[in-house]
């Protein structure tokens, strides 16, 4: 019933061709099958419209539009190409097929089949007469685009035989990358003293001790110990405890570990 709609459009009156025909609910109208899982049975959909040109535009953008929520990248005048093409099958039993994430469509009809499939991929080879070419471009051009804009985005098309008659087109990008989180950058090494360096390896040689010590081994001052003790502490690398003494912390250790 669908197909002979459309069968009926293909051969009326092009000056009759563009009043809207009447809506068909038969069971033979267009299907869609998504695959939301490769376990659960699939969400089918139909798209009825029998007015070609409204057939097309309904069941290109609604079958992009499903890929994409699956997450599919596959540019829309790719399907668009290929979902015009059911035109030469008349859209005949169309069933189309969205697998892994969107990322693979499969487009397939009951139509007469493609006999020499390596020349359909030429372009200029057509078998479109002027019945269709009210409809498509039909100057052969859509298969071979597809292909080579698949194959830019290291996908592929590929044309087979439907089980019993008619074609199975099947478009496939390779899966949608997953979105790496940044890498933490490691924090950037503070920029310490030699004097600096020599009390972190002290306080770790020596435990919990007071600016006076550190100077005495260190053979400075003890108010120049005490400033770089606190400029250590700034940095979160020395800690104060009871008495004023000071011990190395776990950053301090980090540093050490980075640097020496
Ligand atoms: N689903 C199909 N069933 C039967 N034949 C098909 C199908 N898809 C493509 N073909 C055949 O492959 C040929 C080449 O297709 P292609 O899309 O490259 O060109 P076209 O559709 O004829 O013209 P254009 O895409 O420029 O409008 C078609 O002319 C037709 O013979
Ligand atoms: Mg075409």
């Amino acid at each position: 019933m669908f197909v002979d709609e459309i069968r009926q459009q293909l051969q009326r009156d092009p000056a009759e061709s563009d009043a809207a025909a009447p809506i068909s609910h038969d069971e033979t109208a267009p299907r869609i099958a998504v695959y939301d899982s490769v376990t659960a049975p699939p969400r089918v959909l139909s798209v009825p419209d029998t007015h070609l040109p409204d057939l097309i535009d309904a069941l290109a953008s609604k079958t992009y539009d499903l890929a994409r929520q699956q997450g599919s990248r596959l540019p829309y005048t790719v399907l668009r190409e290929v979902i015009e093409n059911l035109i030469h099958a008349w859209f005949s039993d169309v069933v189309i097929t969205i697998l892994d994430d969107g990322n693979t469509i499969r487009i397939a009809d009951r139509g007469p089949g493609i006999g020499d499939k390596a020349k359909a991929f030429r372009p200029g080879f057509s078998t479109a007469g002027p019945e269709l070419k009210r409809f498509i471009k039909g100057v052969g051009s859509g298969l071979p685009i597809a292909k080579e804009s698949l194959g830019l985005m290291e996908g592929m098309l590929d044309i087979e035989d439907n089980l019993g008659q008619g074609t199975v087109v099947t478009l496939k990008l390779p899966p949608t990358p997953a979105v790496q989180p940044p890498a933490p950058s490691p924090r950037p090494l503070a920029d310490l003293s030699e004097r600096q360096l020599k009390m972190l390896s002290l306080l770790l040689e020596l435990g919990p001790v007071g600016p006076s010590r550190i100077g005495r081994e260190l053979s400075i001052s003890a108010s120049t110990s005490y400033r770089d003790l606190v400029a250590l502490e700034a940095l979160g690398m020395v800690a104060s405890g009871a008495g004023g003494r000071r011990s190395i912390t776990k950053d301090g250790l980090h540093y050490l570990d980075r640097v020496l």
